[in-house]
């Protein structure tokens, strides 16, 4: 199934405007993601690191990245260096086809490369004359360790002329506020990601019935996922049935789902290493109790209300704290909640019942780079920037001083948004939200 992409030509352009913020006489090193040991002989499924995608679209492990920006004759000279595993035709038939040195040439638009088993050898003579070397920090196993090392064998060579680099930066102010706007061609996927996580989630409502497992339910929306070209989620599922709803990290997924209980999935796929993430809570049963329809509406009024209210400019937080005042307001009004709403959200009484924050940024990780606050401050939307909006209610089953009709409900509406230069585009449109929109869906699906 063909999907929109990100194209060699943009992963070049993201090199070199990497490579235009840095200082000259930088390199840039990025470690690639290495399998991971799931058990026995098996490995997990091999899922590239989002920094080394993002500079280079190479999705093997074991390699390396290297940019730098060198002055040469007066003028700063960007080189992309990738180091790799070599072509092995016995590693090959039993672990797959490799690009190798000399295919990452020609497919990755590398300026020159080595077989990986070179880096620590090559290394000390590639940073010769390079001023700062910028690194992920306490991200890779032992990537501080190799580049001390590299330098401890630069220094012993100082009298033959080598130049030691004098700075280790962190890099990752400089390539994830890169990441945290997105370009068109990012929009294009991210889009994909959406409609097609929407669509999983209006499978699952269609095919949803009393006596079915929680994981019947995922293989509903991974089915849909894999038919429509995306193999693996962005994250573990989520499908919880009644006040398996209220762990908010609940990835069991294997009780039965019962008549007269919502069910809470949040899943999305990923299209070209970007994520979609969404939320939806529905009646296992196609029909909302009076009970539930009340707090959905409400959770579904905070979620209006911070949509509406998103636009270039408005500051992280105060989506947020919009979503506080509904839903505090709200339970006061339905008596989970006793009191002032003021002083209700001075006191943080609402976190009783909605513990999380309103979003985060998303893109290539579901719970993406890039910085909340600058200089202490809670920096304001802009375009190009992607959040998520996901307010929640989760009544614990044993909370006492709520009234008996509301324990064991937990409901999170969720959808991924695009900042534009008017305001928002819901990019998770697609899948029906208002309780009459639900019923509807579901209603239709019964008869069928
Ligand atoms: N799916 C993870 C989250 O919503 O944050
Ligand atoms: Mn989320
Ligand atoms: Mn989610």
């Amino acid at each position: 199934m063909k999907q929109p992409c990100i194209s060699q030509r943009e992963f070049a352009e993201r090199r070199e405007r990497l490579a235009a913020r840095l200082p000259v006489n930088s390199m840039v090193v990025v470690p690639s993601a290495t399998l991971q040991h799931r058990n026995s002989d098996v490995e997990s499924p091999f899922r590239q690191d989002s920094d080394f995608y993002y500079l280079s679209g190479f999705d093997e492990p074991d390699a390396l990245i290297l940019i730098s920006n060198l002055i040469s004759k007066g003028k700063s000279v960007l080189t992309y260096t990738l180091f790799c595993q070599p072509r092995d035709p016995q590693m090959e038939v039993w672990n797959g086809y490799r690009a190798g040195p000399e295919g990452v040439l020609v497919d990755y638009l590398a300026d020159r490369s080595f077989s990986i088993d070179e880096a620590d050898e090559r290394l000390p003579e590639l940073l010769d004359g390079i001023e700062s070397v910028y690194f992920c920090m306490g991200t890779h196993y032992q990537t501080e360790v190799r580049v001390e090392h590299w330098l401890k064998s630069m220094r012993k060579k100082r009298r033959q002329g080598v130049s030691v680099p004098s700075r280790l930066v962190e890099l990752s102010p400089v390539l994830h506020e890169m990441r945290l706007f997105k370009s068109a061609q990012e929009i294009e996927v991210m889009r994909a990601s959406g409609e097609i996580s929407a669509q999983g989630h209006v499978r699952a409502m269609q095919r949803c019935r009393p006596g079915l497992m929680e994981y019947q339910l995922e293989a509903e929306i991974i089915y849909h996922f894999m038919q429509h070209g995306c193999r693996l989620p962005a994250y573990s599922s989520i499908v919880g049935g009644g006040k398996n709803a209220c762990v908010l990290h609940y990835i069991s997924n294997n009780k039965v789902l019962r008549d007269g209980d919502l069910v809470l999935i949040d899943a999305g796929c990923e299209v070209d290493y970007y994520a979609g993430d969404i939320t939806r809570t529905f009646p296992v049963n196609g029909r909302f109790s009076e009970a539930q329809r009340a707090l959905y509406e409400l959770v579904l009024k905070a979620q209006s209300a911070c949509l509406a209210a998103i636009k270039p400019g408005i500051p992280w937080e105060e989506t947020h704290d919009i979503s506080v005042s509904v839903i505090t307001e709200g339970l006061v009004e339905l008596g989970i909640l006793k009191g002032n709403p003021l002083e209700l959200i001075d006191c943080g009484a609402y976190k009783a019942f909605y513990m999380h924050r309103l979003g985060h940024w998303l893109g290539m990780d579901v719970h993406d780079v890039g910085d909340y606050k600058i200089e202490g401050e809670w920096r304001s939307l802009q375009p190009g920037m992607v959040m998520t909006v996901e307010p929640g209610i989760y009544i614990a089953p044993d909370n006492e001083s709520v009234d008996a009709c509301w324990r064991g409900i937990g409901i999170r509406i969720e959808d991924d948004v695009l900042i534009t230069s008017q305001g928002c585009e819901v990019l998770t449109a697609s899948v029906p939200k208002t309780v009459e929109e639900i019923e509807a869906l579901m209603a239709v699906a019964r008869q069928a």
